[in-house]
């Protein structure tokens, strides 16, 4: 028996008088097969979002999701798009992005600004950017291209690299007032790294290259990248110049660096410096993988938050990239595609519709852990299994990308605290003021309170 609403991929059955459903069914040798059950994945996932709705704000997903997990949620659609060539969603995206890229066009829109870090702007950062590299439909004139908006990110955080401390790092948060600001953690770092390397690989402009380079160094030197098994920790505090670390590993810090250093191999022509530490994270990558099916360390303890849910979406996408631009990883990385893909799907039997996912793949059945996250996850694993299939990455090096570039993007844009001064003398934003000028003092206050007890 169907559920008329239901693709063919979902089949209802009928036990013994009890109802159950199929898992997503999934044939990786039937590209139509992988097309159909990402299009499941990709349906059960938007139902978490309304953005496009009347009254709505494009770019939002409700709570608990927090605002740059919709740009990720965006860059795992264009990713849906480039895969299975189904352009529904093509529309909803570009939408979002354009909205969120705010007034100044380089995601740091007034409702967010005041709480973002550099690796939030960053996720829609890195979304523009694969819809440059992916031939993502250019919105119309006057809207900046893909590339400008990936372009003024990159532009905005490079002045923002601190020397204060840690011999340089990108601090998680942009503003002082934010808890985070002394935090340099690997995500943010991360992003700017992967960012600037593929700027590097679109353009072939040695600029963002150096950029690159430089974030590595910097990363390796403080030991955020451990120098024996190059797992990537989350991150350090200011406070102790970096040398206390936070020693958590997740998929998506190894993933985010993956990608970067994959664009370099790439964009040197296959340099030994690179291949090596392509090559050394992809087997730091192992710990990530039980019988090749994926899982992040705190699926073990049953405690991921809403973010964690969401960390193997990212690291399968910079995992298949990295299949595309480094042909000597391509066929390890496809059996580990394979494996968690099938086991993957076997989670989704949960919602409603009976097709949601949920989190721990190597368990094989539905966990109760469901939401955005979960279903992104799942989505990519299945649609990268087409990364043979998809058209290739495309640069103005090779002639192919087309996307609007501005190597100047951003950089009219007011600067950090010009806009946060700007922000708040708004008359909208007196109110706002008033507690930002108290939350600063009392970061003044407590931060010397601290200094008088301990001396
Ligand atoms: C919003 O997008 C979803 C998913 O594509 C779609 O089902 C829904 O009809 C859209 N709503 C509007 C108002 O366009
Ligand atoms: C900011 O919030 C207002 C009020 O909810 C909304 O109308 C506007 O579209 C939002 N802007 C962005 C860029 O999210
Ligand atoms: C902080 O660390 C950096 C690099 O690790 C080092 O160059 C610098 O001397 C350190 N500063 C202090 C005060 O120890
Ligand atoms: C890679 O090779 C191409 C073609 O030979 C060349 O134009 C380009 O400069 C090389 N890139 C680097 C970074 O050496
Ligand atoms: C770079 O990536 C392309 C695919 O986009 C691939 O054909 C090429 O072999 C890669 N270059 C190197 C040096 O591996
Ligand atoms: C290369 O990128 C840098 C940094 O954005 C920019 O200043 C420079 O103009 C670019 N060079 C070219 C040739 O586009």
């Amino acid at each position: 028996m169907r559920i008329p609403s239901l693709t063919h991929a979902t089949t209802l059955y009928i036990l013994a008088g009890q109802v159950a459903h199929a898992a997503i069914e999934l044939n990786l040798d039937d590209d139509e097969s992988i097309k159909q059950a990402a299009g499941r994945a990709a349906f059960d996932m938007l139902q978490y979002y309304t953005g496009n709705e009347t009254g709505d704000v494009p770019g939002n997903l409700p709570d608990p999701y927090y605002w740059w997990e919709c740009g990720a949620m965006f860059d795992s659609l264009i990713n849906y798009w480039y895969y299975t060539s189904d352009t529904t969603y093509n529309s909803l995206v570009t939408q979002g992005l354009l909205h969120q890229a705010g007034t100044s066009s380089d995601f740091m829109p007034t409702n967010q600004s005041k709480t973002l870090g550099n690796d939030d702007q960053a996720f829609w950062g890195m979304a523009a950017m694969t819809a440059a590299e992916t031939g993502f439909p250019d919105p119309p004139s006057p809207s900046p291209g893909w590339l400008a908006l990936a372009q003024a990110v990159f532009n905005t955080q490079k002045p923002r690299w601190d020397e204060t401390s840690c011999g340089g790092g990108l601090r998680w948060q942009i503003f002082p007032f934010n808890v985070g600001y002394n935090y340099k953690n690997s995500i943010s770092n991360g992003c700017y790294f992967n960012l600037a390397a593929r700027l590097a690989l679109y353009s072939g402009n040695q600029t963002y290259a150096d950029e690159a380079g430089k974030v590595w160094d910097w990363m390796w030197s403080v030991g955020l990248i451990k120098h024996d098994t190059y797992h990537i920790v989350d991150g350090a505090h200011n406070t102790d110049n970096c040398t206390g670390m936070d020693g958590n590993t997740w998929t998506y810090n190894s993933g985010v660096f993956l990608l970067g250093t994959a664009a370099m191999y790439n964009y040197t022509n296959g340099s030994e410096v690179w291949r090596e530490r392509t090559d050394r994270l992809i087997e730091a990558g192992k710990k990530f993988f039980i019988n090749d099916v994926m899982y992040e360390g705190c699926e073990a303890s049953g405690k991921c938050n809403v973010d964690q849910r969401s960390f193997k979406a990212y690291y399968t996408r910079w995992l298949a990239a990295t299949a595309e631009l480094v042909p000597h990883t391509h066929d390890n990385i496809i059996t580990e595609f394979r494996a968690s893909a099938i086991a993957a799907v076997k989670t989704c039997t949960a919602g409603s519709t009976g097709t949601a996912c949920g989190l721990k793949w190597t368990e094989g059945v539905n966990d109760g852990s469901l939401g955005v996250g979960e279903q992104m996850a799942v989505m990519e694993i299945i649609q990268s299994n087409l990364v043979d299939k998809a058209p290739g990455w495309r640069s103005e090096v090779k002639g192919t990308g087309t996307s609007k570039g501005d190597a100047n993007a951003g950089l009219t844009a007011p600067g950090d605290e010009e806009r946060l001064v700007g922000d708040v003398t708004t008359t909208a934003d007196r109110v706002g003021a008033g507690i930002l000028t108290a939350l600063v003092l009392i970061g003044v206050l407590g931060g010397s309170a601290v200094l008088c007890i301990s001396e």
